[in-house]
């Protein structure tokens, strides 16, 4: 058991750094590279049924694709992450069941993006929320994850209180913690007073322990990571970094990470979740 193992949404992961959905992680070259270079789970690019040639951000091979590599990888135990996008609740919830049936282990629904935002609104209220992924979660056997959009109208508290009714485990947050943040990773404290630094913080707080939160945003190095986790974070997402640095960017985060928890005495990442203090 090595120091950043976790346990995500009740399944097993050999490291808490995974990369975010989109960089790296569209074709059957880049996401083989992936879990051939680092141990932990990999998360495809999000995909709709058919695939899409706009917007950039959201091109794609289309749902079979991405449900090919599921069926090879996931007997071979690499934990896979798919992410769901679609303009109407059918086509998300075709989406989800297609890739649930081909073994993915982690369903990550991105309702963060424009694209879905603009068409299905899904945050419109926790009423609509809970109807489109009411519906998704009553067709699949696969965990559930929810990218949230880093502006939200509504209330981290009404949110993670619907997900806990209908069995969402994890929230992807934004990592959007202030620029001159400043923390003391030896004792865990950041300065200034008691306050929701960021998304991740304030729905780790909201969740109570009982959903996962995973950040994104901001992840290039081992000290993101560790403060990322102190604010709450049971899992890393990184985007920019490996487009920067291609697939060996995640195993040096890792790896900084570990030395990170070494120094600070910790035997494993879970003795530092969500264990930021205040002052200094
Ligand atoms: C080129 C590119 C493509 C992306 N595609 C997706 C995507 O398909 N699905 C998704 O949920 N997020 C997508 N994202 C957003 C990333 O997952 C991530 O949230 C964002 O890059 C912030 O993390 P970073 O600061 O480490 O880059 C994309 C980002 C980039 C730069």
């Amino acid at each position: 058991m090595e120091r950043t193992s976790i346990r995500l949404g009740g399944v097993e992961l050999n490291s808490t750094v995974m990369n975010a959905s989109g960089p790296h992680s569209a074709e059957k070259g880049e996401i083989y590279e992936l879990t051939a270079r680092h141990k932990g789970a990999v998360v495809f690019k999000s995909c709709n049924i058919a695939g899409l040639e706009a917007p950039d951000n959201l091109k794609n091979r289309g749902v079979e694709h991405f449900a090919a590599i599921a069926r090879d990888l996931t007997p071979r135990g690499k934990p896979i992450i798919a992410s769901v996008v679609g303009n109407t609740d059918d086509e998300i919830v075709k989406v989800a069941t297609t890739l649930d049936r081909a073994g993915v282990k982690i369903l990550e629904l991105n309702l963060a993006d424009d694209y879905v935002q603009s068409s299905v609104a899904p945050f419109a209220s926790i009423g609509r929320l809970k109807e489109l992924v009411g519906r998704v979660r009553g067709e699949v056997g696969a965990v559930i994850a929810v990218k949230v959009p880093p502006k939200l109208a509504l209330e981290p508290r009404a949110v993670t209180d619907l997900f806990k009714s209908i069995r969402v485990a994890i929230a992807v947050c934004a990592n959007d913690l202030p620029k001159d943040l400043q923390v003391d990773l030896a004792s865990g404290t950041a300065t200034g007073a008691p306050r929701t630094l960021s998304q991740v913080y304030g729905f780790y707080q909201a969740g109570e322990g009982l959903i996962d939160v995973v950040a994104v945003g901001g992840i290039n190095g081992g000290r993101d990571a560790y403060i990322a986790h102190l604010t709450g974070a049971k899992a890393v997402q990184v985007g920019s970094a490996l487009i920067k640095e291609g697939a060996g960017a995640l195993g040096r985060i890792d790896r900084e990470l570990e030395g990170l928890l070494a120094e600070n005495r910790k035997t494993s990442v879970n003795q530092i979740i969500g264990q930021i203090r205040f002052g200094g």
